[in-house]
């Protein structure tokens, strides 16, 4: 048990209050950051004039040789230490004395934390954003491999209009690219420096904080010293990033376990990512999709858990402030995950153009049967009555439109022709569609080339 504030106390803390309090556990995750922030640190005290060149020189060689330690043996990073700021700086006054007992001069961990965990969120935000492309891209394959091939789109979960399944693709696509830059919004968010706070109030040395900013590759300094104590916005925009993209990997989980199931069968899922059951020799399951779905949850608790910590606290830092961090790392954790097996998944799906394109037909052609009559001068509203009593004679009947005759259609209303049949078709109706975000093929294709476009500009083709 090591701690880095006894002094004040007669004694040694209680062991077991002690562990309660302990990050060290899991913040060792910020350790590189933590030494990052400590070189900078020491660099700026020099230019301050608190420590001397040759100090300066003593204490960066000593946080070198940890960062290299850890990376030969993650394990290093451990031990009886209160949290991983304590680990590195009782370090650096093991092996250096005075010298490393001055590198705290003017600086609290209170801003230290909020460093490393800016640091870390700027390093790690870009990898999942790497991954939300990978996803997008695998989505993007799957639509141009699918090309003209047709299924029906639904609402409230029953066949409403045919469309190209390049479209149905994309439509997944599109939300993953605003999630993208949702996290690129957090990483911009998370991009200010924290350092020369303090405590609270600021520092009394002469920090230069916009080189230190500089120095750390921050674009910015924080505005006030009381609000950077306990300012974890951006770690709430960062989970609510990871929240709303989780929802959306959900979404096509559960778009793809409904739609390659037998019922619909308008996609297989590759064996290699499905699971068998103990008992139902038949059974070819779609574990991996439900755990995304399932883990959803997760994510969602992350923020929810955040934003409670946050809402009742009092001004400047309180230690509730250190939930921050396993919900930043859980959700960063399930996140990571789930994009990984999503692109995957995705990647291995085998379009049925069969059965897709056939549920693409039958009564749900029935908008395109009014807009025929919207063409022939019928207000909508009555041509939307009369095909409303069409489909009601063919549901009874059990028969849809491409077994009218002339003369039933006619009885219908007398605007129809003889070449209703043909200009009925699922692949006439995604064709007469006429706007850019629309099914039309030409709009999918320029749709598909954009979005092409944009994973070239961040460098995943
Ligand atoms: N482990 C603490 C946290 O994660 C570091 C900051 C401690 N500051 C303090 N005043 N106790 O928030």
């Amino acid at each position: 048990m090591t701690n880095l504030w006894s002094g004040r106390f007669e004694g040694a803390p209680d062991a077991a209050a002690f562990e309660f309090g302990a990050s060290f556990r899991f913040d060792r995750r910020l350790f590189q950051d933590d030494v990052m922030g400590s070189r900078a640190w020491a660099r700026a005290l020099a230019r301050a004039g608190v420590l001397s060149a040759r100090e300066v020189a003593e204490i960066d060689g000593v946080l070198a040789s940890l960062l290299a330690r850890a990376q030969a043996d993650p394990g290093f990073v451990s031990g009886a230490d209160e949290d991983v700021h304590s680990f590195v700086e009782r370090s650096v006054v093991e092996a250096l004395g005075d010298a490393g007992r001055r590198l705290h001069t003017g600086r609290s961990r209170n801003e230290q934390v909020s460093l490393d965990l800016r640091l870390y969120l700027k390093r790690r935000i870009p990898l999942l954003q790497r991954a939300i492309a990978g996803v997008v891209r695998a989505l993007a394959d799957q639509a141009e491999a699918a090309e003209d091939a047709l299924m029906p789109a639904f609402t409230h979960f029953r066949p409403a209009q045919p469309v190209l399944v390049a479209h149905f693709f994309l439509s997944h696509a599109a939300p993953l690219r605003r999630d993208f830059e949702r996290f690129e919004a957090a990483r911009v968010e998370s991009d200010a420096l924290p350092l020369g706070s303090g405590a609270i109030a600021g520092t009394s040395y002469e920090i230069d904080v916009d080189t230190l900013a500089h120095d750390l590759g921050f674009s910015r300094v924080v505005d006030n010293s009381m609000d950077a104590s306990s300012d974890r916005d951006f770690a709430a925009s960062f989970l609510f990033a990871c929240s709303l993209t989780m929802v959306h990997l959900s979404r096509v989980a559960e778009d793809f376990i409904i739609l390659c199931g037998d019922e619909h069968h308008f996609f297989e899922l590759s064996d290699a990512l499905s699971t068998g059951s103990s008992m139902m020799p038949q059974k070819k399951n779609p574990d991996p999709l439900e755990l995304v779905r399932g883990k959803t949850g997760r994510a969602i608790g992350h923020l929810v858990g955040l934003l409670v910590a946050i809402k009742g606290l009092p001004t400047g830092y309180n230690k509730d402030l250190q939930e921050d961090k396993e919900a930043v790392f859980g959700a960063e954790d399930t996140l990571g995950g789930c994009l990984a097996v999503v692109q995957s998944v995705v990647h291995g799906l085998t379009l049925d153009r069969g059965r897709a394109a056939s549920a693409a037909s039958g009564l749900l052609l029935a908008t395109d049967v009014a807009d025929y009559l919207v063409g022939r001068g019928v207000p909508f509203r009555r041509a939307h009555e009369v095909v409303g009593g069409l489909v009601r004679k063919l549901v009874a009947e059990g028969r849809d439109f491409g077994s009218l005759s002339l003369h039933e259609w006619r009885a219908a209303s007398d605007r129809f022709e003889g070449d209703v049949v043909a200009r009925v078709t699922p692949g006439a109706s995604v064709m007469a569609k006429r706007t850019p975000q629309s099914t039309a093929p030409a709009a999918v294709s320029a749709r598909l080339a954009a979005l092409r476009n944009w994973l070239d500009g961040q460098g995943v083709c």
